[in-house]
């Protein structure tokens, strides 16, 4: 299936300059929907992954079928104000602003194997901060598994040395 067909551009969106990758239409069609869970899932099936951690809001739309059929837990990162526990937080850039991402500090027990999932890697921003979170956790990353990763933007050497699976590469 060629999932590239379902992700539409949109120029100067948020801001001047900025190709966006709408992945709407590709959500709402069930068969590139599964597609794009089971590509994403492919290379962590044997990998005994005890958790998925994804970013809200769209980490979550991928992340929470990626932990179904990987057999792993889910664990929500979330953005200040919406999580009630005790909290790990982490600052970061984004291509277009920027933002602190948190977790709960029992979210992840020391030394789970932890999966990140995003629908995109850009900057890397975003999965560094879930990546320092993890990390503040004790956990043991086995990897990132984004359905987009936007080459240019060289987002990809500040998630090393940490596996990095992507299931369509725009240059
Ligand atoms: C988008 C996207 C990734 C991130 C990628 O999220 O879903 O999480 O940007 O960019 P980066 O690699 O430069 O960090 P956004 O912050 O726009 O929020 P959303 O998921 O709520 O739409
Ligand atoms: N998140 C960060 N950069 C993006 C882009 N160019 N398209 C869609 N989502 C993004």
């Amino acid at each position: 299936m060629d999932l590239r067909h379902h992700v539409r551009d949109i120029p100067d969106y948020p801001k001047p300059g900025i190709l966006f990758r709408d992945i709407t239409p590709l959500l709402a069609h069930p068969e590139a929907l599964t597609a794009s869970v089971e590509e994403m899932a492919k290379p962590f099936l044997d990998q005994k992954i005890d958790v998925v951690a994804a970013a809200e809001a769209r980490g979550f739309i991928f992340g929470t079928p990626l932990a179904m059929r990987l057999n792993a837990g889910f664990v929500p990162i979330r953005k200040p104000g919406k999580l009630p526990f005790d909290l790990h937080s982490f600052a970061y850039e984004l291509e277009y602003g920027s933002d602190e991402l948190q977790v709960h500090v029992d979210g992840i027990k020391p030394g789970q194997r932890v999966l990140i999932v995003d629908d995109l890697l850009a900057t890397g921003g975003t999965v560094e901060a879930c990546l320092r979170l993890l990390e503040k956790c004790d956990a043991e990353v086995v990897g990132c598994s984004f359905l987009i990763h936007l080459v240019a933007l060289g987002g990809e050497a500040r998630l090393s040395p940490y596996h990095v699976h992507s299931v369509l590469e725009y240059g």
